[in-house]
């Protein structure tokens, strides 16, 4: 009896083991490309995969042997196919891609980031391009529905919008593919995400339409370009505005950086208060995450107790609530 409590606890932690090494071969198989084609065709040949896109044959497989670990593939050989459980995964996916890929130093540099001398400044690095990566596809999980019904609620015609933090440039490109006759400005603190929108705008059509300026979104000064920006949007970066005093000066001034500006949409993810042992995907990295980085996360009524000193009135408050306390509040 005792040997098998021992045995179970063994394979309990061989688990945890196991799936901090399938987290990692989850984020870089779906950016190979490997996890889309193994989605799409329910089988793949590692060893025929990785030849063909002049990889590793060892190591690919051992990337699925990692899936197959935890039971999200059978492996046969360098031969796999899902199993239940796999398209979860493959929903998921870029959750797995922020945690190892995009916010890896961060969590790699945990002993130093966590000593108070050091939480000066920039005490932490990410890559922003894979952040913008993962994002892109976080938003279309999260976000886009309730996005897209926020913007069919916009009871004026628009014809000028702003995207604060706009990464890659998606939400910006989704706007004016939706409503012919808009023009757009992207605003991002980060020169990769800069230069990855304005590489993707030009290749999707939008060069003559949407332009990306590199600025701090918390320090914004009046430009030409601004103003006559009827809608601003503002997604996944919101947190940033905080803690409260700042929160408020930052609404404030986005009413006089943007003069014509009459709908604000801040789309987020907020503190949750789930138990311990009942947190979805994400959740926990997400939060563990930003409290590294020393980020104030709010709650949705820290939120909506800023709107009104911030100059903004709430019309509508939307809670997606899926993973990460998401949300989407309307403001005119
Ligand atoms: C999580 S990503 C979200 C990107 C995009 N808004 C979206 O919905 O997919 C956050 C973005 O905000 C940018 N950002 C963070 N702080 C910023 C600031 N103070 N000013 C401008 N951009 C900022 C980051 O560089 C990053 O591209």
């Amino acid at each position: 009896m005792t040997v098998d409590i021992a045995q179970s606890k063994a394979r309990g932690i061989a688990s945890i083991y196991n799936s901090a090494v399938a987290a990692w071969a989850i984020a870089a198989l779906w950016e190979i490309g490997a996890l889309d084609e193994l989605h799409r065709n329910r089988t793949l040949d590692a060893a025929d995969f990785a030849r063909r896109g002049g990889l590793d044959v060892q190591s690919t497989t051992g990337l699925f042997r990692a899936l197959s670990a935890v039971g999200l593939v059978l492996r046969q050989d360098t031969v796999v196919t899902p199993l239940d459980g796999f398209d979860e995964m493959y929903r998921d996916k870029s959750f797995f891609h922020w945690l190892g890929r995009g916010s890896a130093e961060l969590f790699q540099q945990i002993p130093a980031v966590l000593r108070t001398e050091n939480r000066t400044g920039d005490h932490y690095r990410r890559d922003p391009a894979a952040i913008a990566y993962a994002c892109r596809e976080i938003d279309q999980v999260t976000y886009a529905p309730t996005f897209r019904a926020a913007l069919d609620r916009v009871d004026f015609p628009f014809t000028r919008v702003a995207d604060l933090g706009c990464g890659s440039g998606a939400r910006l490109m989704q706007i004016l593919d939706r409503y012919p006759g808009t023009t757009g400005i992207g605003v991002d603190i980060a020169r990769p995400s800069i230069d990855v929108a304005v590489k993707e705008a030009a290749e999707a059509g939008f060069a003559e339409r949407a332009e990306f300026l590199q600025g701090d979104v918390l320090r914004l000064e009046r430009r030409p370009e601004y103003d006559d920006v009827e809608l601003l949007t503002c997604f996944m970066m919101g947190h940033d505005f905080w803690p409260r005093e700042n929160c408020v000066a930052t609404l404030r001034r986005l009413r006089e950086v943007f003069p014509a500006a009459r709908r604000l949409l801040i789309g987020d993810a907020t503190r949750t208060s789930l138990p311990d042992t009942e947190l979805p995907v994400f959740t926990l990295g997400f939060e563990l995450g930003h409290d590294l980085m020393g980020t104030f996360l709010p709650t949705i009524e820290d939120w909506q107790s800023v709107f009104e000193e911030g100059g903004w009135e709430l019309v509508r408050t939307n809670r997606i609530e899926m993973t990460v306390g998401e949300v989407i509040f309307e403001l005119a």
